[in-house]
């Protein structure tokens, strides 16, 4: 085989109920992941050694290096199988980065499956998912994808049941957060955190599959805490409002926002309003659920 190439999505969390700081520095989470239709791809190629390239309007922000989750999953992957990672990883990124939406995450995820079937490896499920387990607390959901309720620091999943399509508008901002921050300043913000779990009412309103019944119960513990290192992150949120938007939040740990709509003819609309606002870098659409990391040609 001389090229693989996996297609992964990006994640919206409709609820993110956080607990209190662990020992080990991890916040327990009631976490329902939903996959969205924004996807980047990864290509592995044979080569003499490990390299990563990007392409995509974000390309530069995104680390070439051993940190890239890319490179740590061809590397766990290898050393997993007594292999040796000489594998070029190409990533077209069109998921935003550093914006709450698991793009580095996909990334991993992405070159797990890639680097398994280039290399031929067999590696089980369980073993991939316990290495995306090892890469990061979002990076199993990016392999399975559908919707989860992720527990533990998110990492455990249940798949969850989805009625129907949810329409949604993902307005990214300039500049990154750092999810450690915003973790930081919840735990500043929320003392005596209590234990969290997943809304039932949330969970009913997924197995609908119906817009008007998701909305009212939309929840991210992590909002207060972006928007009180963020504040201009209101500004979007507002206009999304205004402009039709069903409900509006912060997505995961931010700052990119998240807008549910009606229908995909909303969706449009409030993309169109939220891009001529000025309050966001730019206006994406896009449905869910979608699926998981999955191979497209090689
Ligand atoms: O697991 P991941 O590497 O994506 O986590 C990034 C950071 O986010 C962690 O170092 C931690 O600061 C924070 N985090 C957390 N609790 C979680 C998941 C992430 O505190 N459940």
């Amino acid at each position: 085989m001389t090229a693989v190439t996996v297609r992964v999505p990006a994640k919206v969390n409709v609820q993110l109920a956080v607990g209190p700081a662990r020992p080990d520095g991890f916040h327990d989470l009631a976490n329902v992941f939903l996959a969205v239709g924004l996807y980047d791809e990864v290509t592995a190629t044979p080569a003499d050694s490990l390299r990563i390239t990007c392409s995509g309007p974000d390309a530069d922000k995104v680390p070439l290096d051993r940190t890239n989750l890319a490179a740590r999953a061809a590397e766990l992957l290898a050393a997993r199988f007594g292999l040796v990672p000489d594998v070029h990883l190409h990533i077209a990124k069109d998921i935003p980065v550093a914006g709450g939406m698991a793009g580095g995450s996909a990334d991993g995820a992405a070159a797990l499956v890639a680097c398994d079937a280039l290399w031929g490896t067999g590696a089980s499920r369980a073993e991939l998912l316990d290495i995306c387990a090892e890469l990061g607390s979002d990076v199993p959901f990016s392999l399975v994808g559908g919707a989860a309720l992720g527990t533990g620091r998110g990492e455990k999943l249940t798949p969850l049941e989805v009625g129907g399509t949810f329409h949604w508008v993902f307005a990214a901002a300039d500049g990154g957060l750092s999810t450690p921050a915003v973790y930081r300043e919840f735990d500043r913000l929320t003392p005596g955190a209590s234990a969290p779990s997943a809304s039932p009412a949330l969970l009913a309103a997924l197995r609908s599959g119906d817009p008007f019944e998701l909305a009212p119960v939309l929840t991210n513990d992590l909002q207060s805490a972006a928007l009180s290192l963020r504040p201009s992150l209101a500004d979007p949120l507002a206009v999304g409002m205004a402009a039709g938007a069903l409900a509006s939040l912060v997505s995961g740990s931010g700052p990119t926002t998240a807008f549910l709509a009606e229908d995909k003819p909303s969706a449009r609309k409030l993309a169109d309003a939220l891009t001529a606002s000025g309050t966001c870098r730019s206006a994406r659409v896009a449905s869910s659920p979608a699926p998981g990391a999955t191979v497209v040609s090689g």
